[in-house]
């Protein structure tokens, strides 16, 4: 199993933490913005009391010193085809790291979607920018870089850092600008650490889907150049379907396309290098809906919707690499 190898990080503490932080439901809540150490004490959690097909693991330390934790989910063959998810890759867009908890949840305690992981494994990191998530919570609603410091400005724009084009459009080289892609490519704690995943599982990894809002676009490679991928027939025509599950819940529409050709250019986002680099064909930026003044304030009372249709794409998106990736 997928699992049974794994050294679990969990332990008695963090295990007494997470059932005292347990909502009365028994699950993490859905109804308003969790914390960093909500989510964290949720992983713990899950981790204790799913053994057979959980594990969580440390990927790597944010600049301020917090765990980026990943969770590891499957119930089938340890050589499933593997599907990649990121969020909370940048800070304000808090939609992201509740979607992706979301996500965990249904996985892992939804019964019904248990086919879901027994015929592909799932690695999950719901909050990549542990510092940035924080910071948005305490002092600045609308930040969206890492915390790293410089000698002017502070914060690194996690979604140019990766080394793919870096820096060669729609990403600045002024350290106080919100687009800085970093002194150097992967400079950051946090895009290492999601670079060492995908390095460690690429020839298992078959979709990688970074997890923004907002805008409600499917977007694929490529952000450095308006021409389109080799096998952009099949990105886009999987995008189709997975655009029409989400719509057939309560008719919220998405837009489908390269990233530069819908969106805007840029470079050294996860997504093209993931892709580019890592040789991944499958790999998507989902902007999810947005609300609020900014966008990236979409009201609470709109997490469990959001949630509830964008997971009908996910069943798309699962059942496309099971069928095309799973080894009989
Ligand atoms: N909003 C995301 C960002 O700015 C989108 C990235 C998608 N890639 C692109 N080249 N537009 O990081
Ligand atoms: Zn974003």
């Amino acid at each position: 199993m997928w699992n049974d190898n794994v050294e679990r990080v969990n332990n008695a503490e963090q295990a007494r933490q997470a059932i005292n932080a347990r909502p009365a439901s028994g699950r993490i809540s859905f109804t308003e913005y969790q914390r960093y150490d909500a989510i964290q004490n949720y992983l713990s959690e899950l981790a204790t009391n799913y053994t057979d097909i959980v594990s969580v693991e440390e990927i790597g330390t944010s600049y301020e010193g917090r765990a980026i934790n990943m969770i590891k989910i499957g119930a089938g063959a340890s050589d499933n085809p593997i599907i990649l998810v990121e969020g909370g890759m940048h800070a304000r867009e808090w939609i992201s790291p509740a979607f992706v908890t979301y996500i965990i949840q249904e996985l892992v305690e939804n019964e019904a979607n248990r086919n879901m992981i027994e015929n592909t494994n799932w690695l999950i990191v719901p909050v990549l920018n542990p510092d940035g998530y924080e910071h948005t919570h305490t002092s600045a609603r609308l930040w969206r870089k890492t915390r790293s410091p410089g000698l002017l400005c502070t914060g690194v724009d996690g979604n140019r850092n990766f080394d793919f084009h870096w820096m060669e459009t729609g990403a600045s080289a002024l350290q106080c600008s919100n687009t800085f892609a970093g002194s150097a490519p992967f400079s950051e704690s946090e895009t290492s650490a999601l670079r060492d995943v995908v390095l460690q599982y690429t020839d298992q990894i078959k979709l990688f889907l970074a997890i923004h809002s907002y805008g409600n676009y499917l977007l694929y490679p490529w952000g450095h150049t308006s021409d389109f991928p080799e096998d952009v027939n099949i990105l886009d025509a999987l995008a189709v379907e997975v655009e029409s599950a989400i719509a057939s819940v309560s008719g919220t529409r998405y837009t489908i396309g390269s990233s530069t050709n819908v969106l805007y250019a840029a470079t050294g986002g996860s997504a093209d290098w993931v892709k580019g680099v890592a040789g991944v064909n499958l790999t998507y930026t989902v902007e999810l809906p947005g609300g609020g003044i900014w966008g990236f304030d979409l009201p609470a009372s709109r997490i469990i919707p959001v949630c509830e249709e964008t997971f009908e794409g996910v069943k798309v998106y699962q059942n496309y690499v099971e069928n095309n990736f799973k080894k009989n």
